[in-house]
Protein backbone atom coordinates (compact mmCIF):
# COMPACT_ATOMS: atom_id res chain seq x y z
CA UNK A 1 0.00 0.00 0.00
CA UNK A 2 1.56 3.54 -0.99
CA UNK A 3 -0.41 7.20 0.13
CA UNK A 4 -2.12 6.99 -2.85
CA UNK A 5 -3.98 4.26 -2.02
CA UNK A 6 -4.68 5.71 1.43
CA UNK A 7 -5.64 8.55 -0.16
CA UNK A 8 -8.22 7.12 -3.09
CA UNK A 9 -10.09 4.07 -1.06
CA UNK A 10 -12.20 4.60 1.54
CA UNK A 11 -9.09 2.93 3.55
CA UNK A 12 -11.31 3.84 7.11
CA UNK A 13 -13.54 0.92 7.00
CA UNK A 14 -10.74 -1.53 6.80
CA UNK A 15 -8.30 0.08 9.18
CA UNK A 16 -8.13 -1.86 12.00
CA UNK A 17 -7.26 -5.17 10.72
CA UNK A 18 -4.93 -3.52 8.82
CA UNK A 19 -3.06 -2.04 11.23
CA UNK A 20 -3.16 -5.29 13.27
CA UNK A 21 -1.48 -6.89 10.90
CA UNK A 22 1.14 -4.21 10.38
CA UNK A 23 1.78 -4.51 14.28
CA UNK A 24 2.27 -8.12 14.19
CA UNK A 25 4.38 -8.08 10.92
CA UNK A 26 5.77 -5.18 10.00
CA UNK A 27 5.33 -2.44 12.83
CA UNK A 28 7.52 0.38 11.47
CA UNK A 29 5.73 0.33 7.61
CA UNK A 30 7.37 1.73 5.19
CA UNK A 31 4.60 3.28 2.85
CA UNK A 32 6.35 4.34 -0.14
CA UNK A 33 9.89 2.41 -0.64
CA UNK A 34 9.78 3.30 -3.99
CA UNK A 35 10.65 6.80 -3.39
CA UNK A 36 13.98 8.62 -2.52
CA UNK A 37 12.82 10.13 0.41
CA UNK A 38 11.04 7.10 2.53
CA UNK A 39 7.44 7.64 4.44
CA UNK A 40 6.95 5.74 7.31
CA UNK A 41 4.24 4.82 9.50
CA UNK A 42 4.52 3.58 13.15
CA UNK A 43 1.74 1.39 14.56
CA UNK A 44 2.70 0.11 17.74
CA UNK A 45 1.67 1.91 20.97
CA UNK A 46 5.50 1.76 22.89
CA UNK A 47 6.97 2.83 19.72
CA UNK A 48 4.61 5.53 18.86
CA UNK A 49 5.01 7.59 21.69
CA UNK A 50 8.75 7.42 21.57
CA UNK A 51 8.69 8.47 18.12
CA UNK A 52 6.11 11.47 19.78
CA UNK A 53 8.73 11.99 22.45
CA UNK A 54 12.53 11.59 20.85
CA UNK A 55 13.59 15.39 19.78
CA UNK A 56 15.35 13.45 17.12
CA UNK A 57 11.92 13.28 14.97
CA UNK A 58 11.85 16.80 14.36
CA UNK A 59 8.76 19.00 13.04
CA UNK A 60 10.50 22.05 11.10
CA UNK A 61 11.57 20.21 7.70
CA UNK A 62 13.22 23.11 6.52
CA UNK A 63 16.00 23.47 9.45
CA UNK A 64 16.75 19.89 7.98
CA UNK A 65 19.45 20.42 5.61
CA UNK A 66 20.26 24.26 6.63
CA UNK A 67 20.04 26.31 9.59
CA UNK A 68 18.20 29.21 7.94
CA UNK A 69 15.14 30.06 9.62
CA UNK A 70 12.59 30.38 6.36
CA UNK A 71 10.36 32.74 7.91
CA UNK A 72 9.37 35.66 5.41
CA UNK A 73 7.13 38.62 6.98
CA UNK A 74 7.35 39.87 3.74
CA UNK A 75 4.55 40.22 0.82
CA UNK A 76 1.28 37.84 1.46
CA UNK A 77 0.99 36.30 5.33
CA UNK A 78 1.52 32.30 5.08
CA UNK A 79 -1.23 30.62 6.96
CA UNK A 80 0.48 27.52 7.70
CA UNK A 81 4.16 28.53 7.35
CA UNK A 82 4.75 28.64 10.99
CA UNK A 83 2.31 26.81 12.88
CA UNK A 84 2.86 26.00 16.61
CA UNK A 85 2.11 22.17 15.59
CA UNK A 86 4.91 22.33 12.89
CA UNK A 87 8.23 23.60 14.68
CA UNK A 88 10.59 22.65 17.13
CA UNK A 89 12.03 24.30 20.23
CA UNK A 90 12.73 27.20 20.67
CA UNK A 91 9.98 28.37 18.60
CA UNK A 92 7.56 25.40 19.68
CA UNK A 93 7.99 26.93 23.51
CA UNK A 94 7.79 30.59 22.54
CA UNK A 95 4.68 29.94 20.63
CA UNK A 96 3.21 27.54 22.99
CA UNK A 97 3.75 29.88 25.74
CA UNK A 98 1.47 32.51 24.54
CA UNK A 99 -1.86 30.43 24.25
CA UNK A 100 -1.34 27.65 27.06
CA UNK A 101 -2.78 29.77 30.18
CA UNK A 102 -6.02 29.97 27.76
CA UNK A 103 -6.20 26.51 27.78
CA UNK A 104 -5.46 25.02 31.28
CA UNK A 105 -7.46 22.67 32.92
CA UNK A 106 -8.59 25.35 35.67
CA UNK A 107 -9.21 28.34 33.04
CA UNK A 108 -11.07 25.60 30.84
CA UNK A 109 -13.25 24.70 33.82
CA UNK A 110 -15.08 28.09 34.42
CA UNK A 111 -15.88 27.57 30.35
CA UNK A 112 -18.88 24.96 31.75
CA UNK A 113 -21.73 27.16 32.47
CA UNK A 114 -21.31 28.56 28.75
CA UNK A 115 -21.06 25.08 26.97
CA UNK A 116 -24.05 23.87 28.32
CA UNK A 117 -25.62 26.68 27.48
CA UNK A 118 -24.61 26.42 24.02
CA UNK A 119 -25.79 22.65 24.07
CA UNK A 120 -29.05 23.11 25.38
CA UNK A 121 -30.20 26.21 22.95
CA UNK A 122 -29.09 23.58 19.79
CA UNK A 123 -31.14 20.79 21.49
CA UNK A 124 -33.86 23.16 21.64
CA UNK A 125 -33.10 23.72 17.81
CA UNK A 126 -33.12 19.50 17.61
CA UNK A 127 -36.41 19.72 19.59
CA UNK A 128 -38.17 22.11 17.31
CA UNK A 129 -37.03 20.66 14.30
CA UNK A 130 -39.74 18.93 11.67
CA UNK A 131 -36.69 17.00 9.63
CA UNK A 132 -34.95 13.97 10.61
CA UNK A 133 -32.08 14.86 12.67
CA UNK A 134 -28.28 14.76 12.40
CA UNK A 135 -25.95 14.35 15.15
CA UNK A 136 -23.17 15.57 13.26
CA UNK A 137 -25.04 18.52 11.38
CA UNK A 138 -27.02 19.68 14.64
CA UNK A 139 -25.21 18.94 17.25
CA UNK A 140 -21.64 17.76 17.55
CA UNK A 141 -20.63 20.17 14.34
CA UNK A 142 -22.09 23.28 15.86
CA UNK A 143 -21.04 22.78 19.77
CA UNK A 144 -16.99 23.12 19.22
CA UNK A 145 -16.72 25.66 16.76
CA UNK A 146 -19.26 27.75 18.51
CA UNK A 147 -17.30 27.24 21.68
CA UNK A 148 -14.15 27.82 19.69
CA UNK A 149 -15.11 30.73 17.95
CA UNK A 150 -16.00 32.76 21.02
CA UNK A 151 -12.94 31.97 22.72
CA UNK A 152 -10.99 33.16 19.99
CA UNK A 153 -13.41 36.56 19.73
CA UNK A 154 -14.60 35.38 15.84
CA UNK A 155 -18.49 36.03 14.88
CA UNK A 156 -19.88 32.55 15.45
CA UNK A 157 -21.91 33.16 12.37
CA UNK A 158 -19.15 32.25 10.20
CA UNK A 159 -18.42 29.03 11.31
CA UNK A 160 -20.09 27.34 7.86
CA UNK A 161 -17.56 29.16 6.46
CA UNK A 162 -14.79 27.67 8.61
CA UNK A 163 -16.04 24.68 8.10
CA UNK A 164 -15.68 24.81 4.50
CA UNK A 165 -12.01 26.15 4.38
CA UNK A 166 -11.07 23.93 7.00
CA UNK A 167 -12.48 20.56 5.13
CA UNK A 168 -10.50 22.01 1.84
CA UNK A 169 -7.57 22.22 3.87
CA UNK A 170 -7.82 18.84 5.33
CA UNK A 171 -8.56 17.08 2.63
CA UNK A 172 -6.09 19.34 0.17
CA UNK A 173 -3.67 16.37 -1.95
CA UNK A 174 -2.87 18.83 -3.89
CA UNK A 175 -1.51 22.89 -3.08
CA UNK A 176 -1.93 23.72 -6.77
CA UNK A 177 -5.89 22.68 -6.77
CA UNK A 178 -8.27 25.64 -7.83
CA UNK A 179 -10.31 24.94 -4.72
CA UNK A 180 -7.29 24.77 -2.67
CA UNK A 181 -5.75 28.06 -3.77
CA UNK A 182 -8.98 29.90 -3.60
CA UNK A 183 -10.04 28.74 -0.06
CA UNK A 184 -6.62 29.31 1.19
CA UNK A 185 -6.97 33.04 -0.04
CA UNK A 186 -10.35 33.55 1.32
CA UNK A 187 -9.61 32.45 4.42
CA UNK A 188 -6.19 35.00 4.71
CA UNK A 189 -8.42 37.80 3.74
CA UNK A 190 -10.99 37.05 5.98
CA UNK A 191 -8.07 36.98 8.96
CA UNK A 192 -6.56 39.85 7.44
CA UNK A 193 -9.83 41.92 8.29
CA UNK A 194 -10.07 40.29 11.45
CA UNK A 195 -6.52 41.65 12.57
CA UNK A 196 -7.65 45.08 11.61
CA UNK A 197 -10.48 45.43 13.45
CA UNK A 198 -9.29 43.48 16.25
CA UNK A 199 -6.34 45.98 16.13
CA UNK A 200 -8.11 48.90 16.23
CA UNK A 201 -10.84 47.92 19.02
CA UNK A 202 -9.49 44.86 21.54
CA UNK A 203 -11.39 42.83 23.17
CA UNK A 204 -11.00 40.38 26.00
CA UNK A 205 -10.40 37.80 23.80
CA UNK A 206 -7.79 35.61 22.54
CA UNK A 207 -7.26 37.09 19.16
CA UNK A 208 -7.00 40.29 20.49
CA UNK A 209 -4.45 39.03 22.73
CA UNK A 210 -2.52 37.59 20.16
CA UNK A 211 -2.88 40.43 18.24
CA UNK A 212 -1.02 42.69 21.16
CA UNK A 213 1.78 40.19 21.41
CA UNK A 214 2.42 40.62 17.55
CA UNK A 215 2.37 44.18 17.98
CA UNK A 216 4.57 44.07 21.01
CA UNK A 217 7.60 42.85 18.83
CA UNK A 218 9.31 39.75 19.31
CA UNK A 219 7.04 37.32 20.93
CA UNK A 220 5.05 36.49 18.02
CA UNK A 221 5.62 37.35 14.28
CA UNK A 222 2.70 38.22 11.61
CA UNK A 223 3.21 34.71 9.81
CA UNK A 224 3.33 32.95 13.50
CA UNK A 225 -0.60 35.05 14.08
CA UNK A 226 -1.79 33.93 11.22
CA UNK A 227 -0.98 29.99 11.63
CA UNK A 228 -2.13 30.10 15.69
CA UNK A 229 -5.37 31.43 14.58
CA UNK A 230 -5.33 28.92 11.62
CA UNK A 231 -4.60 26.38 14.17
CA UNK A 232 -7.06 27.06 17.30
CA UNK A 233 -9.86 27.68 14.38
CA UNK A 234 -9.23 23.88 12.69
CA UNK A 235 -8.28 21.72 15.98
CA UNK A 236 -10.91 23.39 17.62
CA UNK A 237 -13.55 21.78 15.88
CA UNK A 238 -12.82 19.18 13.33
CA UNK A 239 -11.75 17.09 16.28
CA UNK A 240 -14.38 17.21 18.66
CA UNK A 241 -17.08 17.08 16.25
CA UNK A 242 -15.19 13.80 15.62
CA UNK A 243 -14.82 12.77 19.31
CA UNK A 244 -18.61 13.51 19.82
CA UNK A 245 -19.94 11.37 16.95
CA UNK A 246 -17.97 8.78 17.04
CA UNK A 247 -18.34 7.81 20.82
CA UNK A 248 -22.44 8.01 20.20
CA UNK A 249 -21.42 5.83 17.24
CA UNK A 250 -19.85 3.56 19.37
CA UNK A 251 -22.89 3.53 21.95
CA UNK A 252 -25.29 2.66 19.11
CA UNK A 253 -23.25 -0.08 17.83
CA UNK A 254 -23.59 -1.38 21.48
CA UNK A 255 -26.57 -0.66 23.17
CA UNK A 256 -26.06 -2.51 26.29
CA UNK A 257 -23.52 0.25 27.13
CA UNK A 258 -26.13 3.12 25.56
CA UNK A 259 -28.67 1.88 28.10
CA UNK A 260 -26.02 1.90 31.25
CA UNK A 261 -25.00 5.18 29.97
CA UNK A 262 -28.55 6.62 29.62
CA UNK A 263 -29.44 4.96 32.87
CA UNK A 264 -25.90 6.51 35.35
CA UNK A 265 -24.23 9.86 33.54
CA UNK A 266 -21.36 8.91 35.68
CA UNK A 267 -20.41 6.76 33.09
CA UNK A 268 -20.00 9.48 30.47
CA UNK A 269 -16.78 10.26 31.39
CA UNK A 270 -15.35 6.85 30.82
CA UNK A 271 -17.36 5.97 27.73
CA UNK A 272 -15.57 9.68 26.18
CA UNK A 273 -11.70 7.79 26.88
CA UNK A 274 -13.28 4.81 25.73
CA UNK A 275 -14.76 6.83 22.28
CA UNK A 276 -11.19 8.48 22.24
CA UNK A 277 -9.21 5.30 22.50
CA UNK A 278 -11.52 3.18 20.39
CA UNK A 279 -12.55 5.89 17.34
CA UNK A 280 -9.65 8.03 18.00
CA UNK A 281 -11.05 11.23 16.74
CA UNK A 282 -7.36 12.28 14.98
CA UNK A 283 -5.93 9.38 13.05
CA UNK A 284 -2.51 10.04 12.77
CA UNK A 285 -0.02 12.47 14.28
CA UNK A 286 0.89 15.36 11.75
CA UNK A 287 4.21 14.79 10.44
CA UNK A 288 7.66 14.45 11.81
CA UNK A 289 11.05 14.18 9.92
CA UNK A 290 14.01 11.76 10.94
CA UNK A 291 16.45 14.72 12.25
CA UNK A 292 19.58 12.06 11.53
CA UNK A 293 19.90 8.72 10.12
CA UNK A 294 19.22 6.21 12.75
CA UNK A 295 17.59 2.51 13.34
CA UNK A 296 14.30 2.41 14.96
CA UNK A 297 13.42 -0.89 16.07
CA UNK A 298 14.90 -2.98 13.13
CA UNK A 299 14.08 -0.35 10.13
CA UNK A 300 17.09 2.11 8.88
CA UNK A 301 15.69 5.36 8.63
CA UNK A 302 17.70 8.03 6.95
CA UNK A 303 17.91 11.62 7.47
CA UNK A 304 14.79 13.39 6.16
CA UNK A 305 12.40 10.64 5.91
CA UNK A 306 9.17 11.19 6.68
CA UNK A 307 7.73 9.33 9.71
CA UNK A 308 3.82 9.45 10.65
CA UNK A 309 2.41 7.56 14.20
CA UNK A 310 -0.59 5.68 13.63
CA UNK A 311 -2.74 6.91 16.98
CA UNK A 312 -6.03 4.62 15.63
CA UNK A 313 -3.51 1.94 15.82
CA UNK A 314 -1.61 2.43 18.87
CA UNK A 315 -5.13 2.85 21.08
CA UNK A 316 -6.08 -1.00 19.42
CA UNK A 317 -2.31 -2.17 20.53
CA UNK A 318 -3.35 -5.76 22.13
CA UNK A 319 0.05 -5.76 23.75
CA UNK A 320 -1.23 -2.14 25.59
CA UNK A 321 -4.77 -2.97 26.05
CA UNK A 322 -6.49 -6.27 27.39
CA UNK A 323 -9.12 -6.79 25.18
CA UNK A 324 -8.30 -4.05 22.46
CA UNK A 325 -10.95 -4.07 19.92
CA UNK A 326 -13.81 -4.21 22.40
CA UNK A 327 -15.22 -0.81 23.47
CA UNK A 328 -15.95 -0.64 27.08
CA UNK A 329 -17.20 2.27 28.78
CA UNK A 330 -15.73 1.65 32.25
CA UNK A 331 -11.98 -0.02 31.11
CA UNK A 332 -9.41 0.37 33.29
CA UNK A 333 -6.05 2.23 33.34
CA UNK A 334 -6.93 3.70 29.61
CA UNK A 335 -3.77 4.96 29.12
CA UNK A 336 -4.91 6.19 25.38
CA UNK A 337 -2.57 8.29 23.14
CA UNK A 338 -5.39 9.93 21.71
CA UNK A 339 -4.37 13.88 22.58
CA UNK A 340 -0.77 12.96 21.03
CA UNK A 341 2.61 12.48 23.32
CA UNK A 342 5.54 14.27 24.57
CA UNK A 343 6.20 18.27 23.78
CA UNK A 344 3.32 18.60 21.18
CA UNK A 345 0.51 17.32 23.61
CA UNK A 346 -2.81 18.67 22.43
CA UNK A 347 -2.90 21.90 24.14
CA UNK A 348 -6.93 21.48 23.62
CA UNK A 349 -7.63 17.85 25.52
CA UNK A 350 -8.87 19.35 28.38
CA UNK A 351 -11.49 21.84 26.56
CA UNK A 352 -12.37 18.50 24.38
CA UNK A 353 -13.01 16.64 27.64
CA UNK A 354 -15.34 19.21 28.80
CA UNK A 355 -17.30 19.70 25.71
CA UNK A 356 -17.44 16.17 24.95
CA UNK A 357 -18.52 15.42 28.24
CA UNK A 358 -21.36 18.12 28.72
CA UNK A 359 -22.53 17.01 24.99
CA UNK A 360 -23.48 13.65 25.77
CA UNK A 361 -24.75 14.60 29.25
CA UNK A 362 -27.29 17.37 27.68
CA UNK A 363 -28.05 15.23 24.90
CA UNK A 364 -29.16 12.25 27.07
CA UNK A 365 -31.02 14.31 29.65
CA UNK A 366 -32.65 15.77 27.10
CA UNK A 367 -33.49 12.74 24.64
CA UNK A 368 -33.06 9.75 27.14
CA UNK A 369 -34.83 7.48 24.05
CA UNK A 370 -32.47 8.56 21.74
CA UNK A 371 -31.09 5.81 19.24
CA UNK A 372 -29.66 5.35 15.73
CA UNK A 373 -32.19 6.26 13.23
CA UNK A 374 -31.87 2.90 11.39
CA UNK A 375 -34.33 3.47 8.29
CA UNK A 376 -32.19 6.26 6.96
CA UNK A 377 -28.22 5.13 5.23
CA UNK A 378 -26.10 3.74 7.77
CA UNK A 379 -23.40 5.97 8.78
CA UNK A 380 -19.99 6.45 6.74
CA UNK A 381 -16.31 7.50 7.80
CA UNK A 382 -14.99 10.39 5.69
CA UNK A 383 -12.86 10.51 3.73
CA UNK A 384 -10.16 12.85 5.70
CA UNK A 385 -7.03 11.16 5.78
CA UNK A 386 -5.68 12.53 9.12
CA UNK A 387 -9.37 12.24 10.93
CA UNK A 388 -11.41 9.83 11.81
CA UNK A 389 -15.23 11.34 11.86
CA UNK A 390 -18.66 10.96 10.30
CA UNK A 391 -20.20 12.67 7.31
CA UNK A 392 -23.56 12.15 9.36
CA UNK A 393 -25.38 10.31 12.24
CA UNK A 394 -29.18 10.22 11.26
CA UNK A 395 -31.05 9.46 15.08
CA UNK A 396 -34.69 8.64 16.14
CA UNK A 397 -35.18 11.07 19.18
C1 LIG B 1 -11.17 15.22 20.72
C2 LIG B 1 -10.59 16.30 20.36
C3 LIG B 1 -9.14 16.42 20.02
C4 LIG B 1 -8.22 15.47 19.68
C5 LIG B 1 -8.44 13.97 19.56
C6 LIG B 1 -6.96 16.14 19.44
C7 LIG B 1 -5.78 15.50 19.10
C8 LIG B 1 -4.56 16.12 18.99
C9 LIG B 1 -3.32 15.44 18.73
C10 LIG B 1 -3.18 13.94 18.48
C11 LIG B 1 -2.33 16.36 18.72
C12 LIG B 1 -0.84 16.10 18.51
C13 LIG B 1 -0.48 16.01 17.05
C14 LIG B 1 0.96 15.66 16.81
O1 LIG B 1 1.76 15.54 17.77
O2 LIG B 1 1.33 15.52 15.63
C15 LIG B 1 -2.95 17.64 18.98
C16 LIG B 1 -2.27 18.83 19.03
C17 LIG B 1 -2.91 20.04 19.16
N1 LIG B 1 -4.26 20.26 19.42
FE1 LIG B 1 -5.69 18.88 19.64
N2 LIG B 1 -7.14 17.48 19.64
C18 LIG B 1 -8.45 17.70 20.01
C19 LIG B 1 -9.04 18.90 20.32
C20 LIG B 1 -8.42 20.10 20.28
C21 LIG B 1 -9.03 21.36 20.62
C22 LIG B 1 -10.47 21.55 21.11
C23 LIG B 1 -8.11 22.30 20.42
C24 LIG B 1 -8.36 23.75 20.66
C25 LIG B 1 -7.63 24.64 20.87
C26 LIG B 1 -6.86 21.64 19.99
C27 LIG B 1 -5.66 22.26 19.70
C28 LIG B 1 -4.48 21.61 19.46
C29 LIG B 1 -3.22 22.30 19.25
C30 LIG B 1 -3.02 23.81 19.22
C31 LIG B 1 -2.24 21.32 19.06
C32 LIG B 1 -0.75 21.54 18.81
C33 LIG B 1 -0.03 21.58 20.12
C34 LIG B 1 1.47 21.78 19.98
O3 LIG B 1 2.01 21.74 18.87
O4 LIG B 1 2.10 21.99 21.02
N3 LIG B 1 -7.10 20.30 19.93
N4 LIG B 1 -4.32 17.47 19.15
Amino acid sequence: MDMEQVYTSNFKVGAYPFYEHLRKTNPIFAMNEQNAQASWMVTKYDHVKELLKSPSFIKDQSKLFSNQNEENDSGEPNLFGNMMLDVDPPDHTRLRKLVQPSFNPKTIKHLAPRIEQIAEELLDDIQDKSEPVDLIEDYAFPLPIIVISELLGVPTEDRNKFRKWSNTILAAQDEMNQDFIQDVEAFTQYLTELFEKGSAHPEEDLVSQLIESQEDGDKLSRNELYSMVVLLIIAGHETTVNLIGNTMHALFEHPAQLEQVKEDHQLISGAIEEGLRYYSPVDFSTARWAGEDMEFHGQSIRKGDFVMASISSANRDEEKFEQADSFNITRERNAHVAFGFGIHFCLGAPLARLEGKIALEKLLERFPNINLDASRPSPQWRRVFLLRGLDSLPVQL
